[in-house]
Protein backbone atom coordinates (compact mmCIF):
# COMPACT_ATOMS: atom_id res chain seq x y z
CA UNK A 1 0.00 0.00 0.00
CA UNK A 2 1.29 3.26 -0.68
CA UNK A 3 1.32 6.02 2.02
CA UNK A 4 -1.46 7.86 0.49
CA UNK A 5 -3.65 4.98 0.82
CA UNK A 6 -2.96 4.76 4.99
CA UNK A 7 -2.32 9.11 5.25
CA UNK A 8 -5.47 10.20 2.95
CA UNK A 9 -5.12 14.04 3.18
CA UNK A 10 -8.79 14.35 2.98
CA UNK A 11 -9.41 13.75 6.63
CA UNK A 12 -11.30 15.96 8.59
CA UNK A 13 -10.50 17.58 12.41
CA UNK A 14 -12.99 19.18 14.00
CA UNK A 15 -11.21 21.29 17.24
CA UNK A 16 -13.55 22.66 19.65
CA UNK A 17 -11.67 25.22 22.32
CA UNK A 18 -12.37 26.05 26.28
CA UNK A 19 -10.97 28.35 28.39
CA UNK A 20 -8.33 30.51 27.85
CA UNK A 21 -6.86 32.71 25.13
CA UNK A 22 -3.49 30.00 25.42
CA UNK A 23 -5.82 27.50 24.53
CA UNK A 24 -7.41 29.17 21.35
CA UNK A 25 -3.33 29.39 20.40
CA UNK A 26 -2.53 26.04 21.73
CA UNK A 27 -5.31 24.49 19.41
CA UNK A 28 -4.22 26.61 16.19
CA UNK A 29 -1.04 24.76 16.86
CA UNK A 30 -2.75 21.38 17.13
CA UNK A 31 -4.36 22.03 13.67
CA UNK A 32 -0.95 23.22 12.30
CA UNK A 33 0.29 20.11 13.58
CA UNK A 34 -2.90 17.89 12.76
CA UNK A 35 -2.12 19.25 8.99
CA UNK A 36 1.00 17.88 8.82
CA UNK A 37 0.01 14.75 9.78
CA UNK A 38 -2.33 14.61 6.89
CA UNK A 39 -5.53 16.22 8.64
CA UNK A 40 -7.48 19.31 7.16
CA UNK A 41 -9.56 21.35 9.73
CA UNK A 42 -13.29 21.53 9.19
CA UNK A 43 -15.64 23.92 10.95
CA UNK A 44 -18.43 21.16 10.83
CA UNK A 45 -18.28 18.87 13.78
CA UNK A 46 -20.94 16.18 11.71
CA UNK A 47 -17.89 15.81 8.72
CA UNK A 48 -14.79 14.82 10.99
CA UNK A 49 -12.75 11.88 11.11
CA UNK A 50 -11.41 13.31 14.59
CA UNK A 51 -13.52 15.78 17.02
CA UNK A 52 -10.83 17.62 19.76
CA UNK A 53 -12.14 18.99 22.67
CA UNK A 54 -9.41 21.66 24.01
CA UNK A 55 -10.64 21.67 27.24
CA UNK A 56 -10.04 23.95 30.74
CA UNK A 57 -9.65 22.87 34.01
CA UNK A 58 -9.45 26.45 35.81
CA UNK A 59 -12.79 26.08 38.09
CA UNK A 60 -15.06 22.72 37.88
CA UNK A 61 -17.69 24.51 35.97
CA UNK A 62 -15.06 24.74 33.13
CA UNK A 63 -14.86 20.48 33.60
CA UNK A 64 -19.08 19.76 33.88
CA UNK A 65 -19.36 21.65 30.43
CA UNK A 66 -16.50 19.33 29.42
CA UNK A 67 -18.54 16.01 30.37
CA UNK A 68 -21.99 17.26 28.59
CA UNK A 69 -20.12 18.01 25.70
CA UNK A 70 -19.34 14.54 25.73
CA UNK A 71 -22.87 13.17 25.86
CA UNK A 72 -23.63 15.10 22.75
CA UNK A 73 -20.40 13.63 20.81
CA UNK A 74 -21.24 9.91 21.57
CA UNK A 75 -24.41 10.38 18.78
CA UNK A 76 -21.62 11.50 16.02
CA UNK A 77 -19.46 8.16 17.62
CA UNK A 78 -22.89 5.98 17.14
CA UNK A 79 -22.90 6.88 13.77
CA UNK A 80 -19.65 6.77 13.06
CA UNK A 81 -17.57 4.06 14.97
CA UNK A 82 -14.56 4.72 13.05
CA UNK A 83 -14.61 8.44 14.49
CA UNK A 84 -11.66 9.36 16.97
CA UNK A 85 -12.51 11.76 19.81
CA UNK A 86 -9.96 13.36 21.36
CA UNK A 87 -9.51 15.35 24.97
CA UNK A 88 -7.10 17.49 24.48
CA UNK A 89 -5.42 20.28 27.21
CA UNK A 90 -5.85 21.12 30.70
CA UNK A 91 -8.47 18.56 31.85
CA UNK A 92 -6.17 15.77 29.86
CA UNK A 93 -3.34 16.72 32.03
CA UNK A 94 -5.67 16.44 35.33
CA UNK A 95 -7.38 13.73 34.86
CA UNK A 96 -5.36 11.16 32.48
CA UNK A 97 -6.00 7.94 32.77
CA UNK A 98 -9.82 8.48 33.87
CA UNK A 99 -11.16 9.58 30.63
CA UNK A 100 -10.91 6.75 29.02
CA UNK A 101 -12.38 4.23 32.01
CA UNK A 102 -14.98 1.88 30.82
CA UNK A 103 -17.61 3.03 28.29
CA UNK A 104 -16.04 6.10 27.64
CA UNK A 105 -15.90 7.43 24.37
CA UNK A 106 -12.89 9.27 24.32
CA UNK A 107 -10.07 7.42 22.17
CA UNK A 108 -6.95 9.73 22.91
CA UNK A 109 -5.84 12.06 26.13
CA UNK A 110 -3.34 14.25 25.42
CA UNK A 111 -1.80 16.93 27.41
CA UNK A 112 -0.66 20.55 26.47
CA UNK A 113 3.17 19.58 26.21
CA UNK A 114 2.49 16.65 23.84
CA UNK A 115 0.76 17.90 20.59
CA UNK A 116 3.54 16.71 18.44
CA UNK A 117 2.41 13.49 18.53
CA UNK A 118 -1.15 13.86 17.88
CA UNK A 119 -0.86 12.86 14.42
CA UNK A 120 0.69 9.37 15.08
CA UNK A 121 -1.17 8.48 18.46
CA UNK A 122 -5.03 9.41 16.21
CA UNK A 123 -3.67 6.66 14.32
CA UNK A 124 -3.31 4.46 16.36
CA UNK A 125 -6.72 5.11 17.91
CA UNK A 126 -8.08 3.84 14.34
CA UNK A 127 -6.54 0.87 14.61
CA UNK A 128 -8.37 0.26 18.19
CA UNK A 129 -5.77 1.34 20.69
CA UNK A 130 -6.57 4.26 22.94
CA UNK A 131 -3.77 6.50 23.58
CA UNK A 132 -2.50 8.46 26.26
CA UNK A 133 0.44 11.48 26.19
CA UNK A 134 0.78 13.61 29.52
CA UNK A 135 3.98 14.24 30.04
CA UNK A 136 4.88 17.85 30.92
CA UNK A 137 8.12 19.36 29.56
CA UNK A 138 10.67 22.03 30.94
CA UNK A 139 11.51 22.81 27.35
CA UNK A 140 8.53 22.46 24.85
CA UNK A 141 7.84 25.96 23.53
CA UNK A 142 6.56 24.78 19.36
CA UNK A 143 8.76 26.80 18.95
CA UNK A 144 9.31 26.45 15.26
CA UNK A 145 5.76 25.01 14.38
CA UNK A 146 3.53 27.58 12.74
CA UNK A 147 0.26 27.97 14.49
CA UNK A 148 -2.75 27.46 11.57
CA UNK A 149 -4.26 30.78 12.00
CA UNK A 150 -7.98 31.56 10.28
CA UNK A 151 -7.86 34.87 8.16
CA UNK A 152 -8.54 38.02 9.55
CA UNK A 153 -6.47 40.81 11.38
CA UNK A 154 -5.90 39.51 15.01
CA UNK A 155 -3.43 37.13 15.79
CA UNK A 156 -2.82 35.30 19.38
CA UNK A 157 1.23 34.48 19.73
CA UNK A 158 1.69 32.62 22.75
CA UNK A 159 5.91 33.72 24.08
CA UNK A 160 6.06 31.48 26.93
CA UNK A 161 3.84 28.61 28.55
CA UNK A 162 3.61 27.48 31.90
CA UNK A 163 3.78 29.15 35.67
CA UNK A 164 5.96 28.76 38.37
CA UNK A 165 3.78 31.04 40.79
CA UNK A 166 1.75 28.39 42.16
CA UNK A 167 -1.10 30.86 43.13
CA UNK A 168 -2.62 28.22 46.11
CA UNK A 169 -6.06 28.12 44.28
CA UNK A 170 -4.85 27.41 40.86
CA UNK A 171 -4.38 24.75 38.80
CA UNK A 172 -2.72 25.69 36.41
CA UNK A 173 1.34 24.94 37.53
CA UNK A 174 0.03 21.28 37.64
CA UNK A 175 -1.70 21.30 34.52
CA UNK A 176 0.46 23.78 32.35
CA UNK A 177 3.88 22.68 34.09
CA UNK A 178 7.19 24.63 34.65
CA UNK A 179 7.49 27.88 32.86
CA UNK A 180 9.49 28.33 29.84
CA UNK A 181 9.64 31.07 26.89
CA UNK A 182 10.48 31.23 23.53
CA UNK A 183 13.56 32.81 22.01
CA UNK A 184 12.82 36.37 20.98
CA UNK A 185 14.60 36.14 17.35
CA UNK A 186 12.03 33.27 17.11
CA UNK A 187 9.33 35.45 18.14
CA UNK A 188 9.67 38.51 15.92
CA UNK A 189 10.25 36.43 12.81
CA UNK A 190 6.58 34.97 13.43
CA UNK A 191 5.83 38.59 13.98
CA UNK A 192 7.33 39.51 10.66
CA UNK A 193 5.31 36.72 8.88
CA UNK A 194 2.17 38.25 10.57
CA UNK A 195 2.77 41.73 8.99
CA UNK A 196 3.49 40.05 5.75
CA UNK A 197 -0.04 39.09 5.76
CA UNK A 198 -1.73 41.91 6.91
CA UNK A 199 -2.53 41.15 10.70
CA UNK A 200 -3.22 44.25 12.21
CA UNK A 201 -3.03 43.46 15.64
CA UNK A 202 -1.00 41.15 17.76
CA UNK A 203 -1.59 39.60 21.29
CA UNK A 204 1.67 38.15 23.16
CA UNK A 205 0.24 35.68 25.35
CA UNK A 206 1.17 33.81 28.53
CA UNK A 207 -0.12 32.55 31.73
CA UNK A 208 2.16 35.18 32.91
CA UNK A 209 3.07 36.64 30.18
CA UNK A 210 5.41 39.48 31.95
CA UNK A 211 7.69 36.57 33.60
CA UNK A 212 9.27 36.35 29.85
CA UNK A 213 12.94 35.38 29.72
CA UNK A 214 15.23 34.72 27.12
CA UNK A 215 19.19 34.62 26.56
CA UNK A 216 19.29 37.82 28.81
CA UNK A 217 16.40 39.85 27.08
CA UNK A 218 13.00 40.48 29.27
CA UNK A 219 8.90 40.89 28.46
CA UNK A 220 9.68 44.73 28.22
CA UNK A 221 12.42 43.88 25.69
CA UNK A 222 10.31 41.53 23.95
CA UNK A 223 7.53 43.80 23.83
CA UNK A 224 9.93 46.78 22.47
CA UNK A 225 10.89 44.26 19.42
CA UNK A 226 7.68 43.32 18.70
CA UNK A 227 6.24 46.83 18.53
CA UNK A 228 9.22 47.67 16.09
CA UNK A 229 8.65 45.42 13.44
CA UNK A 230 5.80 47.24 12.07
CA UNK A 231 4.44 50.58 13.66
CA UNK A 232 0.56 49.40 11.74
CA UNK A 233 0.11 46.57 14.40
CA UNK A 234 -1.47 46.80 17.20
CA UNK A 235 0.35 44.74 20.17
CA UNK A 236 -1.80 43.49 23.18
CA UNK A 237 -0.50 41.53 25.90
CA UNK A 238 -2.07 39.06 28.25
CA UNK A 239 -1.88 38.15 31.41
CA UNK A 240 0.45 40.04 33.64
CA UNK A 241 1.52 39.20 37.38
CA UNK A 242 1.52 42.55 39.55
CA UNK A 243 4.92 41.25 40.82
CA UNK A 244 6.32 41.28 37.46
CA UNK A 245 5.14 44.50 36.47
CA UNK A 246 8.65 46.56 36.23
CA UNK A 247 9.18 50.05 35.82
CA UNK A 248 11.14 48.90 32.77
CA UNK A 249 7.75 47.31 31.46
CA UNK A 250 5.87 50.41 31.92
CA UNK A 251 7.96 52.68 30.33
CA UNK A 252 8.27 50.61 27.67
CA UNK A 253 4.75 50.73 27.27
CA UNK A 254 4.81 54.58 27.54
CA UNK A 255 7.49 54.24 24.59
CA UNK A 256 6.17 53.12 21.29
CA UNK A 257 2.57 54.60 20.18
CA UNK A 258 1.39 51.07 18.89
CA UNK A 259 1.38 49.12 22.19
CA UNK A 260 -1.76 49.88 23.52
CA UNK A 261 -2.83 51.52 26.28
CA UNK A 262 -4.61 48.40 28.13
CA UNK A 263 -3.34 46.31 31.12
CA UNK A 264 -5.13 43.89 32.45
CA UNK A 265 -3.61 42.83 36.00
CA UNK A 266 -5.23 40.23 37.86
CA UNK A 267 -5.65 41.41 41.56
CA UNK A 268 -7.74 38.95 42.71
CA UNK A 269 -8.70 39.62 46.31
CA UNK A 270 -8.37 43.35 48.22
CA UNK A 271 -7.43 42.05 51.36
CA UNK A 272 -3.82 41.37 52.42
CA UNK A 273 -4.68 38.61 54.64
CA UNK A 274 -6.14 36.47 51.98
CA UNK A 275 -3.60 37.36 49.14
CA UNK A 276 -0.87 36.06 51.38
CA UNK A 277 -3.40 32.91 51.86
CA UNK A 278 -3.43 32.72 47.87
CA UNK A 279 0.31 32.91 47.78
CA UNK A 280 0.15 35.86 45.05
CA UNK A 281 2.89 37.46 46.55
CA UNK A 282 2.00 40.96 46.70
CA UNK A 283 0.22 43.31 48.82
CA UNK A 284 -2.74 45.79 48.17
CA UNK A 285 0.09 48.11 48.71
CA UNK A 286 2.14 47.02 46.32
CA UNK A 287 -0.35 46.60 43.83
CA UNK A 288 -1.25 50.35 44.27
CA UNK A 289 1.83 51.51 43.91
CA UNK A 290 1.85 49.58 40.56
CA UNK A 291 -1.54 51.10 39.80
CA UNK A 292 -0.34 54.69 40.46
CA UNK A 293 2.99 54.09 38.70
CA UNK A 294 1.02 52.46 35.09
CA UNK A 295 -1.64 56.00 35.54
CA UNK A 296 1.83 58.70 35.64
CA UNK A 297 3.83 56.94 32.48
CA UNK A 298 0.72 56.24 30.21
CA UNK A 299 -2.22 59.08 30.99
CA UNK A 300 -5.56 57.60 29.81
CA UNK A 301 -4.82 53.43 30.39
CA UNK A 302 -7.68 51.28 30.63
CA UNK A 303 -6.97 48.57 33.35
CA UNK A 304 -9.14 45.43 33.93
CA UNK A 305 -8.54 42.72 36.57
CA UNK A 306 -9.47 39.00 37.83
CA UNK A 307 -11.26 38.91 41.47
CA UNK A 308 -12.39 35.61 42.93
CA UNK A 309 -14.89 35.80 45.60
CA UNK A 310 -15.65 32.99 48.67
CA UNK A 311 -11.99 32.24 48.48
CA UNK A 312 -11.42 29.66 51.84
CA UNK A 313 -12.27 31.81 54.84
CA UNK A 314 -13.33 35.24 53.46
CA UNK A 315 -14.79 37.36 55.97
CA UNK A 316 -17.52 40.30 55.01
CA UNK A 317 -14.48 42.42 56.32
CA UNK A 318 -12.37 41.02 53.55
CA UNK A 319 -15.10 40.98 50.59
CA UNK A 320 -15.37 44.50 51.91
CA UNK A 321 -11.48 45.59 51.50
CA UNK A 322 -11.81 44.31 47.72
CA UNK A 323 -15.16 46.50 46.76
CA UNK A 324 -12.92 49.28 48.15
CA UNK A 325 -10.26 48.44 45.93
CA UNK A 326 -12.22 48.05 43.45
CA UNK A 327 -13.18 51.29 43.81
CA UNK A 328 -10.15 52.59 44.26
CA UNK A 329 -8.66 51.54 41.09
CA UNK A 330 -11.94 52.29 39.20
CA UNK A 331 -11.49 48.98 36.45
CA UNK A 332 -12.74 49.54 32.93
CA UNK A 333 -13.73 46.00 32.82
CA UNK A 334 -13.42 42.75 35.50
CA UNK A 335 -13.55 39.41 35.03
CA UNK A 336 -15.12 38.04 38.61
CA UNK A 337 -15.10 34.51 39.72
CA UNK A 338 -16.56 32.19 42.56
CA UNK A 339 -14.04 30.69 44.36
CA UNK A 340 -14.10 26.41 43.00
CA UNK A 341 -11.77 24.38 44.85
CA UNK A 342 -9.40 22.03 42.68
CA UNK A 343 -8.01 19.13 44.13
CA UNK A 344 -4.39 18.96 45.01
CA UNK A 345 -3.91 22.60 45.34
CA UNK A 346 -2.69 24.15 48.40
CA UNK A 347 -5.95 25.81 48.61
CA UNK A 348 -8.12 22.43 48.97
CA UNK A 349 -6.34 21.93 51.85
CA UNK A 350 -7.82 24.85 53.30
CA UNK A 351 -11.17 23.78 53.13
CA UNK A 352 -14.13 25.43 51.22
CA UNK A 353 -15.74 27.00 54.34
CA UNK A 354 -17.35 30.04 52.24
CA UNK A 355 -21.15 28.83 51.55
CA UNK A 356 -22.10 28.96 48.12
CA UNK A 357 -24.81 31.52 48.60
CA UNK A 358 -22.58 33.84 50.08
CA UNK A 359 -20.10 33.68 47.28
CA UNK A 360 -22.52 34.42 44.79
CA UNK A 361 -23.91 37.29 46.74
CA UNK A 362 -20.52 38.41 47.12
CA UNK A 363 -19.89 37.87 43.41
CA UNK A 364 -22.98 39.89 42.73
CA UNK A 365 -21.87 43.26 44.69
CA UNK A 366 -18.46 43.01 42.83
CA UNK A 367 -19.60 42.52 39.55
CA UNK A 368 -22.91 45.46 40.43
CA UNK A 369 -19.57 47.79 41.57
CA UNK A 370 -17.84 47.35 38.16
CA UNK A 371 -20.52 47.65 35.95
CA UNK A 372 -21.43 51.20 37.42
CA UNK A 373 -17.71 51.87 37.54
CA UNK A 374 -17.17 50.90 34.05
CA UNK A 375 -20.15 52.21 32.89
CA UNK A 376 -18.75 55.88 34.41
CA UNK A 377 -15.44 55.64 32.88
CA UNK A 378 -17.16 55.40 29.14
CA UNK A 379 -19.51 58.30 29.69
CA UNK A 380 -15.93 59.95 29.94
CA UNK A 381 -15.41 58.95 26.09
CA UNK A 382 -18.63 60.38 24.67
CA UNK A 383 -17.44 63.67 22.73
CA UNK A 384 -13.94 62.19 22.62
CA UNK A 385 -12.37 61.33 19.13
CA UNK A 386 -10.82 57.95 19.15
CA UNK A 387 -8.63 55.70 16.76
CA UNK A 388 -10.58 52.74 16.21
CA UNK A 389 -9.46 49.90 14.27
CA UNK A 390 -12.32 48.25 12.48
CA UNK A 391 -13.18 44.44 13.43
CA UNK A 392 -15.96 43.86 10.79
CA UNK A 393 -20.02 43.53 10.45
CA UNK A 394 -21.24 43.13 14.61
CA UNK A 395 -23.44 40.43 15.53
CA UNK A 396 -26.51 42.01 15.48
CA UNK A 397 -27.01 44.37 12.44
CA UNK A 398 -24.59 44.06 9.27
CA UNK A 399 -25.49 47.79 8.79
CA UNK A 400 -23.25 48.09 11.86
CA UNK A 401 -20.09 47.53 12.04
CA UNK A 402 -17.44 47.22 15.05
CA UNK A 403 -14.13 48.13 16.39
CA UNK A 404 -11.63 48.49 19.18
CA UNK A 405 -10.10 51.55 20.90
CA UNK A 406 -6.33 51.19 21.64
CA UNK A 407 -7.93 50.90 25.58
CA UNK A 408 -9.61 47.68 23.90
CA UNK A 409 -13.21 49.27 24.03
CA UNK A 410 -15.67 47.81 21.63
CA UNK A 411 -17.43 50.86 19.59
CA UNK A 412 -20.27 50.10 16.97
CA UNK A 413 -20.47 52.74 14.53
CA UNK A 414 -23.03 52.58 11.48
CA UNK A 415 -20.74 51.17 8.15
CA UNK A 416 -20.01 53.40 5.51
CA UNK A 417 -17.17 52.62 3.03
CA UNK A 418 -14.45 51.65 6.57
CA UNK A 419 -12.93 48.11 5.39
CA UNK A 420 -11.44 45.61 8.23
CA UNK A 421 -8.11 46.57 9.46
CA UNK A 422 -8.39 50.11 8.80
CA UNK A 423 -7.30 52.45 11.77
CA UNK A 424 -10.28 55.87 11.57
CA UNK A 425 -11.23 58.44 13.79
CA UNK A 426 -14.09 57.82 15.17
CA UNK A 427 -16.38 60.72 17.37
CA UNK A 428 -17.85 58.35 20.32
CA UNK A 429 -21.73 59.75 20.67
CA UNK A 430 -22.83 57.60 23.18
CA UNK A 431 -22.04 54.86 25.52
CA UNK A 432 -23.16 51.84 27.85
CA UNK A 433 -21.39 49.73 30.31
CA UNK A 434 -19.73 47.46 27.78
CA UNK A 435 -19.96 49.48 24.64
CA UNK A 436 -19.06 52.55 22.88
CA UNK A 437 -21.07 54.08 20.03
CA UNK A 438 -19.36 56.30 17.36
CA UNK A 439 -19.23 57.70 13.90
CA UNK A 440 -16.70 57.94 11.68
CA UNK A 441 -15.02 61.79 11.20
CA UNK A 442 -11.95 63.34 9.03
CA UNK A 443 -8.99 64.65 10.56
CA UNK A 444 -10.36 67.84 11.18
CA UNK A 445 -13.25 66.01 12.98
CA UNK A 446 -16.22 66.69 10.81
CA UNK A 447 -18.52 63.32 10.27
CA UNK A 448 -17.67 61.98 7.04
CA UNK A 449 -20.32 59.48 7.04
CA UNK A 450 -24.15 60.99 8.41
CA UNK A 451 -25.64 58.06 10.55
CA UNK A 452 -29.22 57.15 9.13
CA UNK A 453 -30.98 58.41 12.33
CA UNK A 454 -29.24 61.67 12.37
CA UNK A 455 -29.63 62.24 8.15
CA UNK A 456 -33.55 61.61 8.81
CA UNK A 457 -34.12 64.10 11.70
N1 LIG B 1 -11.53 29.26 41.44
C1 LIG B 1 -12.00 30.41 40.92
N2 LIG B 1 -11.29 31.18 40.07
C2 LIG B 1 -10.07 30.76 39.73
N3 LIG B 1 -9.14 31.30 38.91
C3 LIG B 1 -8.07 30.48 38.88
N4 LIG B 1 -8.29 29.41 39.67
C4 LIG B 1 -9.52 29.57 40.21
C5 LIG B 1 -10.30 28.80 41.11
N5 LIG B 1 -9.85 27.67 41.63
C6 LIG B 1 -9.32 32.59 38.24
C7 LIG B 1 -8.27 33.62 38.68
C8 LIG B 1 -7.37 33.69 37.50
C9 LIG B 1 -8.32 33.44 36.36
C10 LIG B 1 -7.68 33.03 35.08
O1 LIG B 1 -9.15 32.42 36.85
O2 LIG B 1 -8.92 34.84 38.90
O3 LIG B 1 -6.71 34.94 37.38
FE1 LIG C 1 -2.64 30.29 38.16
FE2 LIG C 1 -1.47 32.15 39.72
FE3 LIG C 1 -0.11 31.06 37.66
FE4 LIG C 1 -2.15 32.75 37.16
S1 LIG C 1 -0.21 33.26 38.26
S2 LIG C 1 -1.77 30.77 36.14
S3 LIG C 1 -3.56 32.27 38.82
S4 LIG C 1 -0.82 29.98 39.48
Amino acid sequence: MTEQTTNPPTRKVYVETYGCQMNEADSQIVLSVMNRGGFEPTADMAAADVIFLNTCSIRDNAEARIHGRLTNIAYYKKRNPGLVVGILGCMAERLRRDLLGDGSIVDVVVGPDEYRALPELVDEARHGEKGLAVKLSRVETYDDITPLRTEGISAWLSVMRGCDKFCTFCVVPFTRGRERSRSLSSIVREVEELAAHDFREITLLGQNVNSYRSEGSDFADLLAAVADVDPRIRIRYTTSHPQDMSDRLIETMASRANICNYIHLPVQSGSNRVLRLMNRTYTVEHYLERIARIHELIPGVSMSTDIITGFPTETEDDHRLTLELIERVRYDGAYTFKYSPRENTKAWAMGDDVPEEVKARRLEEVIALCRGISAENNQRHVGAVEQVLVDGPSRKDELEWRGRTDTNKVVIFRHGDEQIGDYVPMKIHRASAATLFGSAVDAAGNATFIPLQMAIA
